[in-house]
């Protein structure tokens, strides 16, 4: 795994193999790997076509533009040597690691803002975090210049952001993404998890227990957006330090609040547990 910090290096590197033909796939992380960054390394490295090299390029970057003043920038974990062993043993080819100095010049100004997207589900807890996201992306893209970029279901509303600027702007690239990563109790994986005490920990599986019982009533033909969401508060009832961010049923790409479910949608759910913010969501397509 070579390792780079500069733009110009990285550029240099992906120039080449996209001489020879190889396919570039690239994964976007802040580092603190868990198996669900891994996953997408590995969908990467099996995503070139046939007779064609497959090459992954993985970015760790706590991007400061994305958390807001009362957010935990400073104490994200940050944990470069295990997260570079982590990443080479999953095959990434090339990781890049930039400095905030050389990602924002001083006087930096630009931002990217995907208007109507950015202020549902996580835009109202999180002012200015999607353009900082959208901003950042776009800027890891012009560097790296990917043939697929690999964003994880996870962070729906991030995916469906990117996806719609990568289209509006004419970016080249194709996104894609990967399933969600789950603990066995079905916690879906997520730095962040790391700041639960036990307690908080046995009781943030309410959140996919919420949205497994409203599948469930969805594959049951249920199709009222506020009997599913009831179905979920019910289920949170049981888990007290479990406080509801939202509860949403959403079209899947406008990400508009639906009455009834048709077509496809997201339900997309956030809570504090603690101080911890967790989210998690499913999609569902309904025929
Ligand atoms: P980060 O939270 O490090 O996540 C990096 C990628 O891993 C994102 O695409 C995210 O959706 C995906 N991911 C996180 N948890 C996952 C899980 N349990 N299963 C599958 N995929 C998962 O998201 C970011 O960083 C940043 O916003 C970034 C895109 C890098 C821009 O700064």
């Amino acid at each position: 795994m070579r390792r780079v910090r500069s733009i110009a290096a990285v550029r240099r590197v992906v120039e080449e193999w996209k001489r020879r033909g190889d396919h570039v796939g690239f994964v976007p992380t802040m580092g603190a790997i868990h198996a669900g960054h891994l996953s997408l390394v590995r969908r990467a490295r099996a995503g070139a076509l046939r007779r064609q090299r497959a090459r992954v390029v993985a970015s760790i970057f706590v991007n400061p533009l994305q958390f807001g003043p009362t957010e935990d920038y400073r104490r994200y974990p940050r944990r470069p040597a295990r997260d570079r062993a982590l990443l080479r043993t999953a095959g990434v080819d090339l990781l890049w690691e930039p400095t905030v100095a050389m990602l924002y010049p001083p006087d930096h100004r630009t931002r990217v803002r995907v208007t109507g997207l950015e202020d549902a589900l996580e835009g109202r807890s999180r002012p200015g975090h999607f353009a900082g996201v959208a901003t950042v992306v776009l800027k890891l893209l012009e560097a790296v210049a990917p043939h697929t970029l690999w964003l994880g279901q996870k962070d729906a509303q991030q995916a469906v952001i990117v996806t719609r600027m990568v289209l509006d702007l004419d970016v080249p690239v194709r996104v894609r993404r990967g399933a969600t990563v789950r603990e066995p109790d079905g916690l879906a994986l997520s730095s962040r998890n790391a700041y639960l005490d036990p307690e908080q920990r046995r009781q943030a599986v309410a959140l996919s227990k919420g949205l497994a019982a409203a599948r469930t009533r969805l594959r049951a033909g249920e199709r009222s957006a506020a009997r599913l969401r009831t179905v979920i508060r019910r289920v949170w009832r049981d888990y007290p330090a479990v406080r509801e961010d939202y509860v949403a049923i959403v079209d899947a790409t406008r990400l508009e609040p639906v009455a009834r479910v048709r077509g496809r949608v997201l339900v997309a759910v956030a809570a504090r547990v603690g101080r911890t913010r967790l989210i998690d969501n499913f999609e569902w397509e309904s025929r």
